[in-house]
């Protein structure tokens, strides 16, 4: 039997389950919770105190899942007596199951459309709500949970800088998604080379480089011939280490707005992780030492998205 893992914030308590909930425990599988009934708050509460993020569900009951997931999205995102907190959870959540299901299994139809959907319902939280930015990247993430962190970090402030360069809708939606799936190369490089993603760009070495090159080849190769992937969220995955000095793996230096908005905000969401800075001294950092990279009135935007959203306070 082939299990699936899935986050316990797209699990609501109170809703009927229509899946078998299993833990990963000593090595085996069990099951927690039956479907039919829905998990009650005391159960939800304790498991969420316990800190027992992962849950995995069967095969067959994938498709139960995913109808389960659009329905809690849509649930969840049109109402309006949802605090802004309860939403952020739940598009946490589901951009987490979708980018670990990526990771797991890049080349999945259903796990891309996952993240497409995922992608959707991080757009409109963030569109319909100023705090939601703030309080994405107020959530702390444990070190397992870093790439998939640092994706939805992308993700939402990628979709903020492309909007204030005045990207279209489509535009928008493929922007989200490729900032979800973007790193999925760095989980198939092996454990030691996975390291450089916490890696201060500027001290690589050129074997370092070369390396760490190799997570958007990967990337490719697991999502190319696939029919359900976008065409152009495939060109923001392949593009979105390049910048404008043609220091990225591909050499390329002519950038299209959405190659470039996704390049920069990957590059500060990577240096803010791995140095531990503030917004406000990676963005002065990174006028310096990205200046010939990006564009300059790009950096000043993105500075002013920074701003705009108290992300700088
Ligand atoms: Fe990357
Ligand atoms: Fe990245």
């Amino acid at each position: 039997m082939a299990y699936t893992p899935l986050r316990i914030s797209t699990v609501k308590p109170n809703r009927d389950l229509t899946f078998d909930l299993y833990i990963f425990f000593k090595e085996t599988y069990l099951k927690y919770h039956d479907k039919g009934a829905g998990l009650d708050e005391e159960k939800y509460g304790k498991l969420r105190k316990q800190k027992i993020a992962k849950f995995y569900i069967t095969e067959d009951d994938e498709p139960h899942y995913q109808a389960f997931l659009d329905k809690l999205l849509e649930d969840t995102m049109s109402d309006p007596n949802v605090s802004v907190d309860e939403k952020v959870n739940v598009v946490d959540g589901a951009c987490s199951t979708a980018i670990e299901r990526m990771q797991e299994d890049p080349e999945s139809e259903q796990s891309y459309k996952m993240t497409n959907k995922a992608a959707k319902s991080l757009r409109q939280v963030v569109e319909q709500n100023p705090e939601a930015l703030k309080k994405i990247f107020g959530k702390k993430a444990s070190e397992a949970d870093l790439i998939i962190k640092h994706s939805l970090n992308v993700s939402a402030l990628s979709l903020k800088l492309a909007q204030k360069m005045k990207c279209n809708d489509e535009q928008l939606d493929n922007i989200a998604t490729a900032g979800l799936i973007h790193d999925v190369g760095i989980t198939r490089l092996n454990k030691q080379d996975q390291e450089l993603f916490k890696k201060e760009k500027s001290k690589y070495t050129s074997d370092d480089k070369r390396i760490y090159g190799l997570h958007v080849k990967d990337a490719v190769q697991a999502l190319k011939d696939k029919p359900w992937v976008n065409a152009e969220v495939m060109e923001l995955v392949i593009n979105h280490e390049e910048t404008l000095s043609g220091s990225g793996p591909n050499k390329k230096k002519k950038l299209s707005v959405s190659e470039m908005v996704l390049s920069l905000v990957n590059t500060y969401d990577k240096y803010v992780l791995t140095t531990g800075c503030t917004p406000g001294e990676a963005i002065k950092d990174m006028m310096i030492n990205e200046l010939g990279n990006y564009e300059l009135d790009l950096i000043n935007k993105f500075k002013e998205v920074l701003k705009a959203e108290g992300l700088l306070d």
